[in-house]
């Protein structure tokens, strides 16, 4: 299926899904909303694909909503459009795959709420981050307000989307938002190394592994743990977690499925 405002390629077992509305800087519209949930739907119904990498094309992870849309929104239709993206954010964060985010230059507004629904956020040197919604007297619709707080806790996330100040990528790197920062040239290369990696690796240990972080996270203690003792149970459901101890035992690397 031809895509407009997104790539779409897959080498082995890692999916690379990239932003492509470049002139624009990648600004998110409903049709690449659309793309992207279409997209999500193809991998999570394709079982060969385990990491997902997002990225964006030209200087540009995304640097928000399109704010061209902005003046004739009722606001009715801001709602139903700030939904539409946040129903696209859980679609992704529901997926039972490792999900990467590559961000590669401004990853604003929108930008850094869809970097935010992935699950490891990796950043090259020149990567912006920011919730500037509040200098178009907005406040961010895409999760944003809380996914933020969630990773780098209250107190920051309240400055950041009050001020609207954009950080470079060590800021958010010493933030908590981003785990690892890499030379531009090297950030593609470096996120398909650990995606090959994560792609190895246990597939129904990596699902539950997400699932009771995301969930788990939102609950109180109790519950929480209540939900990995559950999940611990389900990992000895699939052979490889058979095969990751046979392994540790016989001295050897371990060869899941
Ligand atoms: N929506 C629509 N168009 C956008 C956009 C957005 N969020 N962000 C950038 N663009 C467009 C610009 O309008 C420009 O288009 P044009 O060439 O047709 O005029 C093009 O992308 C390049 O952007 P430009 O502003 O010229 O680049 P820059 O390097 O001077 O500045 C930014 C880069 C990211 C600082 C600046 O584009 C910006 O502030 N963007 C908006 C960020 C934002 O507020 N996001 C949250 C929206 S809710």
């Amino acid at each position: 299926m031809p895509y407009h405002t997104v790539l779409f390629a897959v080498e082995g077992r890692v999916a690379t899904l990239t932003f492509n509305r470049p002139d624009k800087l990648n600004a998110l519209n409903p049709e690449m909303w659309s793309e992207m949930s279409a997209v999500l739907t193809k991998v999570s119904q394709t079982p060969e694909i385990r990491v997902l990498i997002l990225t964006g094309q030209g200087r540009a992870f995304i640097a928000g909503a399109d704010i061209q849309l902005f003046p004739k929104f009722s606001p009715l239709e801001a709602a139903r459009y700030s939904k539409i993206g946040q129903d696209v954010l859980f679609q992704m964060e529901e997926l039972p795959i490792p999900v990467i985010a590559a961000v590669n230059g401004f990853a604003l507004g929108g930008g850094c709420e869809v970097a935010m629904a992935a699950d490891i956020i990796f950043a090259a040197e020149e990567a912006k981050f920011g919730q500037p919604e509040i200098n178009l007297a907005l406040i961010p619709g895409f999760g944003g307000t809380q996914r933020l707080s969630r990773l780098v806790g209250l107190g920051r996330a309240r400055e950041l989307c009050l001020t609207g100040r954009t950080i470079d990528a060590a800021e958010a790197r010493a933030s908590g938002l981003v785990a690892r920062v890499f030379p531009g040239a090297a950030l593609l290369e470096e996120s398909l190394k650990v995606a090959r990696g994560l792609a190895d690796k246990g597939r129904t240990a990596l699902h539950m592994m997400k699932q009771v972080l995301d969930r788990g996270f939102d609950q109180d203690l109790r519950s929480a743990i209540a939900l990995e003792n559950d999940a611990f149970g389900l990992c000895f459901s699939d052979p490889d977690a058979q095969e990751g101890a046979a392994a540790f035992l016989e001295k050897r690397k371990p060869k899941f499925a």
